[in-house]
């Protein structure tokens, strides 16, 4: 007998909410940083290539996944293959993790919103993030007071994502994706349309795009491609196999991948080029160099682009708070398909009905939540999203492409997407997951681990990276193989 599942309503439906998912902070705050320090210009050929040796490769197998065995991450691999369960329990942890550290950011961003109508950071932006709305402490061992404006806006976080998971994936993630994400392009486009017409822009932009070609034969920068690619297509995160398990049988899943990738690489284009617009404009107006001015991540939103704002008088007040809805509207379509990816693997596994997972999740997901609303938050933040980023998603990555490479094999996914895809694809896909991607992935692994043995993350206490570094991939894997031992309550494996 077939079992029951939800579906989408429609195939553009799972596209937006796959591209919702895609499009992130990964795309507004990382993306253009990435670019310009890994060569600018000539980035774009480790970009691509790594768009289409991994990117899209992983997009069709998570999605081929997904839909052939009609289940959430664990469920799908464990239909695979039962002796990797664990493998889809994994990326389902460091899902929820990421989401506990997400939701911080977007309260970050929600406040900053508001804060964007007084500008309320005064003349000096770094001391009034820092010192006023953090209140970091001195140590990730320290973790000060409980920040309620920052708890709020993560109760606020957690409110959004339960409400849009709680009504399902055609009654909830697909009408909000169909919301948010027009809204989130049309905001961005207009956003991108005055910051180039900004004088200095083309400083800027000439900053981002001038190839250093010296860059491109140079291992970081193709590390820093692939891991870019990953994060931001949110690959081996338990998502877009989940979401894909809701589509009906007949579908297109060659084409949707694709359309996935190039859609995310559009958007992440978009804001690189606004982000080095407004940049190129604030070196030209405080007559600095760009490379003193380029950011990225926390310190680019919260202290650099509030400084630019309050430059710019009105213009200023209509692009900070422009900018931070930008923020947020990304944000919550990634973090929706974190919650999915996490509620729909325990509901699959307990056959406890989906909503009522949702409640537990967010709540559960809330309370580990408000550690990071300590002032201790953003050494916790910088931590686990380093490790999450560089062991987590990477190996996951890794044991995903030898699974299915060698032991499931290629051609079995391959032929299922082939089947009902409008255009097929050839064996050139079985060799990239068999050798290439894994060759990468195992070349960044070791890179990333001398790395970090020779100079341990931002020179933090080492006890402090294992507590919170190496301690959250070592619950992933302890969680995750406790996890598969339990039995799928109604459920054919
Ligand atoms: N793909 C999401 C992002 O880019 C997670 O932020």
């Amino acid at each position: 007998m077939e079992e029951k599942r939800e579906q989408w309503g429609s195939k553009l439906g799972f596209i937006l909410a796959a591209v919702g998912s895609a499009v992130g902070l990964g795309n507004i705050w990382r993306f253009p940083y990435v670019a310009y320090t890994n060569g600018g210009g000539a980035f774009l050929i480790p970009y691509f290539f790594a768009i289409f040796t991994a990117g899209i490769p992983l997009l069709i197998l998570e999605y081929g996944m997904g839909h052939k065995y009609k289940g959430s991450t664990p469920l799908a691999i464990a239909r695979a293959n039962k002796k990797w369960e664990w493998l889809g329990w994994w990326p389902t942890i460091s899902a929820f993790i990421i989401l506990a550290y997400y939701s911080m950011i977007l309260s970050w961003a929600t406040n900053y919103l508001t804060f964007s109508f007084s500008k309320k950071w005064g003349d000096d932006s770094n001391a009034f993030f820092h010192n006023d709305f953090l209140q970091l402490t001195s140590s990730p061992f320290e973790f000060g007071k409980m920040i309620w404006p920052i708890l709020l806006g993560i109760a606020l976080i957690w409110a959004i994502n339960w409400f849009i998971c709680y009504k399902g994936v055609k009654g909830g993630i697909e009408k909000a994706n169909k919301i948010l994400l027009p809204t989130l392009i049309t905001i961005m486009i207009i956003i991108t349309v005055r910051a180039v017409t900004l004088n200095g822009a083309t400083t800027g932009l000439n900053t981002l795009f001038a190839p250093d070609w010296s860059m491109v034969m140079k291992p970081k920068v193709w590390i820093a491609a692939y891991g870019q690619v990953f994060f931001s297509l949110s690959l081996a995160m338990g998502i877009m196999m989940t979401y894909s398990s809701y589509l009906p049988k007949k579908t297109d899943i060659n084409n949707s991948a694709f359309m996935t990738a190039f859609a995310n690489c559009g958007f992440e284009f978009l804001s690189a080029i606004a982000v080095f617009a407004i940049l190129g404009y604030m070196a030209a107006s405080q007559n600095l160099p760009m490379s003193e001015v380029v950011s990225s991540g926390v310190g680019l939103a919260f202290v650099v682009f509030p400084k630019v704002f309050s430059t710019m008088g009105i213009l200023g007040t209509i692009l900070g708070s422009l900018f931070f809805l930008c923020l947020i509207f990304a944000g919550i379509t990634s973090s929706v398909s974190l919650t999915e990816a996490v509620a729909a693997p325990f509901s699959d596994k307990f056959g406890i009905e989906k909503n009522k997972m949702v409640t537990i999740i967010c709540i559960i997901g809330f309370v580990i939540s408000s550690v990071f609303a300590t002032g201790a938050g953003l050494y916790l933040l910088d931590i686990i999203d380093n490790f999450i980023n560089n062991y987590g998603i990477v190996v996951v990555g890794l044991l995903e492409v030898l699974l299915i490479g060698w032991i499931v094999k290629p051609k079995k996914i391959r032929e299922h997407t082939n089947k009902i895809s409008y255009f097929k694809i050839g064996s050139w896909w079985d060799i990239t997951i068999k050798y290439l991607t894994p060759a990468i992935l195992i070349f960044m692994l070791v890179q990333s681990t001398i790395t970090e043995i020779k100079n341990p993350y931002g020179g933090y206490p080492i006890l402090s990276l294992f507590l919170y570094g190496w301690s959250i991939i070592g619950i992933g894997v302890i969680g995750a193989l406790l996890l598969a031992k339990r039995p799928w309550k109604d459920k054919q494996i």
